[in-house]
């Protein structure tokens, strides 16, 4: 199964934000998380500074939306260039109108689900999306312990996706992956990896994404 590292830029150090960005450049996909401080208690990038992260990275941007309203404004995401937008299921009313725009924007679909939401909720959207992310911590801050009550979570996704038998969408996780826990996480079926404080706390980034990368493969 292909691995995928994903930094998260959240916890970089935003005043040098565009070396933090090359330092990480050995990675699959730059994570931006995007907070309102109205779904999560914590507020980040701006639209604006979200097109400017987008145009200077060499890696494709995974836009994580942590917003309330996203069937208004994920494509506004995607339309800014990312590679791939994801937002949360319990924001949306209409996911499938928001898949559909996004999809017509021509980005990758990702839907979320907190650590309180069900597998089971998420079951019907599985085949119209590309990656799906189960988050391991509850989501607004960087830095938080890996919610281990997730695995079974993870372990049923794995299921879930395996019978579909078209393309099978990434499986990621979001929050508190460390050389400590990203080995459970692939174990029980993740294949796309969001890690901030791991790499980003690391001496040497890029030595930390080959060590996460190894661990997942395992
Ligand atoms: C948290 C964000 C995460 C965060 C992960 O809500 O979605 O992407 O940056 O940070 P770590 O890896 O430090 O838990
Ligand atoms: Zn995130």
């Amino acid at each position: 199964m292909a691995i995928r590292i994903c930094p998260s830029i959240l916890n970089a150090d935003h005043s040098r934000l565009k070396d933090e960005i090359t330092a990480v450049a050995t990675a699959d996909l730059l994570h931006l998380d995007v907070m309102d401080n109205i779904f999560v208690p914590n507020q980040t990038f701006s639209i604006t500074e979200c097109r400017e992260i987008i145009q200077f990275s060499t890696l494709p941007v995974d836009t994580h939306l942590m917003i309330i309203d996203p069937d208004v404004k994920a494509v506004l995401y995607a339309q800014a260039g990312s590679a791939s937008v994801t937002f949360h299921l319990e924001a949306s009313a209409e996911p499938l109108e928001t898949i559909k725009q996004l999809r017509a924007a021509g980005t990758r679909v990702g839907v979320a689900i907190k650590p309180n939401t069900p597998f089971e909720n998420v079951l019907h959207l599985l085949p119209e999306i590309d990656m799906l992310l189960i988050m391991t911590v509850e989501p607004g801050f960087g830095g938080q312990k890996f919610m281990h009550d997730q695995l079974p979570k993870i372990e049923e996704a794995r299921r879930g996706i395996s019978l579909l038998n078209e393309k099978l969408p990434w499986l990621q996780v979001d929050g508190g992956l460390t050389i400590e826990t990203i080995a459970l996480a692939a174990r029980a079926g993740a294949d796309t990896f969001v890690a901030g404080s791991a790499i980003y706390r690391a001496e040497n980034p890029a030595q930390a994404i080959r060590t996460l990368r190894e661990l997942a493969s395992q």
